[in-house]
């Protein structure tokens, strides 16, 4: 095992912004290209992609190639992990509108139901990387996802999963982080239910073994992780369909304004096991780039008419919050 990389918080925000687009599809890091070419492959696409690459930036990526190795940078997966970063703390969890890659709010009818390649969010801290999927049928008719009790293998507790929301109430949101021990997409993925139809042949992509568990349990779809093979129900909150992970995907409480269309985050709920890794989900190492220390709000924030001071959102005694309205 190769030494922790002591790093300055900048340096880590850096580092989780490379890892991000990485494993971006629309900017994903070429292993092949980067094992031929070598560093100078990564500082052209960590400049094009993560900022520019000033000197301190520079020999800060000459050291992680040096403790981690060329291997593990390609493979990216211990990239950001290998490192130890502060700790950053919010004080409540706050509202954060939900945009597109260059920074659009998204608008709930115009996210494509079932769709496989799914969209990712980060919240509530930078790096906490979060599907967004709008549940549909084997149609791809959206289906309301209702309220569920979710069951925590770990300590045989339930916490309540307060379901979809949206034009059809179908719209849910999970963290893409492993519970088991932290594979990130593209390790961890959604397939919608035409993929997954019981007494079918199993697709190639689906690996037999998560198909099966998946129509033993009767799951409409899955979250499957190929890294030990995970499985999580997003129909019933992202509860545990097959180990070895004992806890389900965090979910990320959403909250959809029907005047606008738009969707925001607005919080998480505190008797859920908290994101891998994280003690609470309120730590992190590093804001979101959206949130305004000054204010302790984010910067793009929220409904209309919306103050500061209401930023955040009241949690109530289940650990969800509000049914509705801006606060
Ligand atoms: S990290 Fe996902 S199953 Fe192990």
């Amino acid at each position: 095992m190769k030494d922790k990389i002591i790093i300055k918080r900048s340096d880590f925000i850096f580092a989780k912004r490379l890892l991000w687009k990485m494993r971006n599809p629309r900017t994903r890091f070429d292993e092949k290209k980067f094992m031929k070419e070598g560093k100078d492959y990564l500082f052209n696409y960590a400049d094009e992609n993560a900022g520019p690459l000033d000197p301190n930036r520079r020999a800060f990526l000459k050291g992680v190639l040096v403790v981690l190795g060329v291997a593990a940078v390609a493979s990216a997966v211990p990239l950001v992990n290998s490192l130890n970063p502060s700790v950053v703390t919010l004080k409540k969890f706050p509202w954060m509108i939900i945009t597109d890659a260059d920074g659009n709010p998204i608008e709930a009818s115009a996210v494509q139901v079932n769709d496989p390649t799914i969209m990712l969010f980060q919240y509530p801290m930078l790096g906490d990387i979060t599907f967004l999927i709008n549940m549909g049928d084997e149609n791809n008719k959206p289906v309301k996802i209702p309220p569920t009790s979710v069951l925590i293998p770990q300590t045989g507790k339930t916490y309540l999963f307060p379901g979809g929301v949206g034009p059809y109430d179908s719209i849910v949101a999970y963290s893409a982080i492993c519970q088991h021990l932290g594979c990130e997409p593209p390790e961890i993925h959604f397939y919608p239910p035409q993929y997954f139809k019981p007494n079918m042949p199993t697709p190639d992509f689906i690996p037999p073994s998560a198909y099966q568990a998946g129509v033993s349990a009767g799951a409409k779809s899955i979250i499957h992780c190929d890294c030990h093979g995970s499985t999580y129900d997003p129909w019933k909150g992202a509860a545990v369909v097959t180990g070895p992970t004992v806890r389900p995907l965090p979910y990320v409480q959403l909250y959809w304004d029907s005047t606008t269309d738009y969707l925001y985050a607005v919080s998480m709920n505190v008797h859920a096991p908290p994101i891998m890794d994280h003690t609470s989900d309120l730590e992190g190492a590093a804001y979101l780039d959206t949130y305004d220390e000054s204010t302790g709000c984010p910067k793009l924030i929220l409904s209309k008419g919306q103050k500061p001071q209401n930023c955040y959102t009241p949690l109530t005694s289940d650990g969800n919050t509000f049914a509705g309205g801006s606060g």
